[in-house]
């Protein structure tokens, strides 16, 4: 369903992703583990269309250069250099990592945001219920502002914001991030769920390697900017180079 092929990104001259390749097959639920900077977001970023993939250097949003080589193909078809809209609404959506909603806008504004490419009016209203049976919160919250939402409650939002746009490949990145060990495990359920009960291909960005284990039948390592590993939990825990030099376990 998705393949990233030999994907190289450099801002100025740090290399941030060095020949980065992945596949996920549909139906699958692939973790991506890595500590922080390894380049996960980054790598997600870049599928997603939101780096842009052009040839000849580009202006960052930080203002670095920006030089970008490799393919990333979607159901076959080649997405890389396609805006990040065309992408998504191929039905190749992220959840970014730390995911800002409109601070401004009820939660139920801004889950509307999220479906703003459907135009069946029905299909909205299906999505919304799916979003509010995953998360009760929401529902009970649909008209507070979202910036005075909780850290675990905004998270849920923009999880819920991507499920409006009716994925069938979702990219979540670190959908843990600052959360407190209960929400955590509850969140890491919500994930379960979107793959097996709604039937959506999930690659999970984390820096939890416990929770992605046990939620995914195989992950990626990344390790400053490469992909150093892959396998099942059982083969990355069994080999110990890879367990101590880039799982810390
Ligand atoms: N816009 C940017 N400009 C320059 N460097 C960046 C930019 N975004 C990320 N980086 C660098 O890329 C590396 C990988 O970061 P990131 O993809 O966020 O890793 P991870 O998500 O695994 O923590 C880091 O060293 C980070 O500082
Ligand atoms: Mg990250």
């Amino acid at each position: 369903m998705l393949e990233v092929n030999n994907v190289t990104i450099c801002y100025d001259t740090a290399m941030v992703l060095d020949q980065a390749s992945l596949k996920v097959e549909k139906g699958e639920l692939v973790g991506l583990v890595g500590p922080n900077g390894a380049g996960k977001t980054t790598l997600l970023r870049a599928i997603s269309g939101l780096i842009k993939w052009e040839k000849d250097i580009s202006k960052g949003t930080t203002g670095a250069n920006v030089t970008i080589e490799g393919t990333v193909e979607f159901e076959g078809k080649r997405i890389d250099k396609m805006s990040a809209s065309e992408i998504a609404r191929r039905g190749l959506v992220l959840c970014p990592e730390r995911g800002r909603p409109f601070p401004e806008m009820t939660v139920k504004e801004n889950l509307l945001a999220g479906a703003h490419m459907c135009k069946n009016k029905a299909q909205v209203k299906d999505n919304f219920s799916r979003v509010y049976d995953l998360f009760p919160r929401l529902k009970e919250r649909e008209k507070q502002i979202s910036g005075t939402l909780s850290g675990g409650e905004r998270q849920m939002l923009c999880i819920g914001r991507a499920l409006m746009h009716q994925p069938k490949l979702m990219l979540v990145d670190e959908p843990s991030s600052g959360l407190a060990p209960k929400l955590k495990e509850d969140l890491f359920k919500r994930v379960e769920e979107i793959y097996h009960d709604l039937g959506v291909t999930v690659l999970l960005a984390e820096q939890d390697i416990s929770f992605t284990f046990d939620l995914a039948k195989r992950s990626y390592v990344m390790s400053r900017g490469h992909v150093v590993a892959h396998g099942t939990p059982q083969e990355l825990l069994h080999d110990e180079t890879i367990r101590k030099t880039y799982l810390g376990l």
